[in-house]
């Protein structure tokens, strides 16, 4: 593996007491192509631009995806990485979706953790602070024939985070829409590539505009059965039942932290439930007044209680728009395994040591 070490860091300019999302990135990068030859050597350059031609066929057609993790800092100064195989399994899953070479699993592995032990620097360790990864890979040919590409270019970048909604553990505002569709069966909902986000773009905007912080999309079809977020997986406690829309239509994305959340959830012997929920039934249950608690997962949110579902011109205020007893527990439950303050018994940390 290549290493080339920066020589002016950029820690200086990021204001570790105000980092937000996503707005600072750390001293270095991954770069793997793939060529004819198949994939090349890794290398962790500084940090910098690519260089891409007008014509290069991702910009056109869209042939990207990429994953979102997450490294923590704890208090006795470990390094952690949550789920590394669960992340890159997904990126597997998304290349042959979008029929991008799979990327080999030692190389990959070895030159990622070797990244985020370069930048560990960058890693902040208050609770609800994190580092988050984000791999992506484009097409990188240089044409205008609508193909997929032959040859591509696997990145990963870092950069320090705190919440990821400026709402942080305070309940948000969605909204419900059923004048926009997102994805269909078939299509791309069950893979992170980024046509699932332009797909989502102006109908968040438009929600945005509204005061709401993002959209929750139902069925591309019927607008009729709850799918998920635009950035997270839905889920709600009814009537002492955490319910959230199974995997098999296809059309939402098999989070990590859905995944994490439902494991510790029936690891309690909390009832659970993974199937189709009408929209109707949510409202039914408000009206009966056993919604109880609802909150998104991923691993940018964590865990991010909703306060309100906007449908139809109506609002629905959760839980008196507090977050709820559960949403809490889980939230206070998966942080601490990240921080290495409760044990890990799934398996879940990679350890990073100095
Ligand atoms: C559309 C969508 N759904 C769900 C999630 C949550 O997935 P995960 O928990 O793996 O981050 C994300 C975020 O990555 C997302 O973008």
């Amino acid at each position: 593996m290549k290493i080339e070490k920066t020589k002016e860091t950029r820690k200086n300019s990021i204001d570790f007491s105000n980092l937000g999302f996503g707005k600072y990135f750390s001293d270095h990068m991954l770069i793997m192509d793939y060529k004819k030859s198949g994939w090349e050597e890794a290398k962790i350059l500084p940090y910098q631009p690519i260089n891409l031609e007008p014509a290069n066929i991702t910009l056109h057609y869209g042939q990207c995806i990429f994953e979102g993790q997450k490294a923590f800092k704890g208090s006795d100064g470990k390094v952690r990485l949550f789920r590394l195989d669960s992340h890159y399994k997904r990126l597997i899953n998304s290349s042959k979706r979008m029929f991008i070479p799979e990327t080999p699993e030692e190389p990959y592995k070895e030159a990622f953790i070797k990244l985020i032990d370069i930048d560990r620097d960058f890693i902040p360790s208050e609770l609800g602070t994190s580092l988050y990864i984000r791999p992506l890979i484009i097409g990188m040919d240089n044409t205008l024939g609508l193909k997929v590409s032959d040859t591509y270019r696997l990145m990963v970048i870092t950069s320090p985070v705190s919440s990821y909604y400026e709402e942080g553990l305070n309940p948000i505002r969605i909204e419900v829409t059923t004048e926009y569709s997102r994805v269909v069966k078939g299509g791309l909902g069950n893979v992170k590539a980024a046509a699932n986000y332009a797909a989502s773009l102006y109908a968040t905007q438009m929600a945005k505009i509204r005061g709401f912080s993002q959209v929750l999309w139902l069925d591309g079809k019927e607008h009729k059965y709850v799918d998920e977020v635009g950035t997270m997986n839905i889920m709600f406690v009814i009537d002492g039942t955490l319910v959230t829309p199974s995997l098999e239509d296809g059309t939402i994305l098999p989070g990590i932290t859905r995944d994490s959340v439902l494991k510790i959830a029936r690891d309690w012997g909390w009832p659970v439930e993974e199937r189709r929920i009408a929209f109707n039934e949510v409202i039914d249950a408000y009206k009966r007044g056993v919604l109880e608690e609802v909150f998104g997962t991923g691993t940018a949110a964590v865990i991010s209680p909703v306060g309100e579902l906007y449908y139809n011109g109506e609002s629905m205020i959760v839980n008196e728009g507090k977050i709820g007893e559960k949403s809490q527990k889980l939230y206070d439950t998966i942080t601490g395994i990240q921080h290495g303050k409760i044990e890990d018994k799934f398996g879940w940390i990679t350890i990073i040591d100095d």
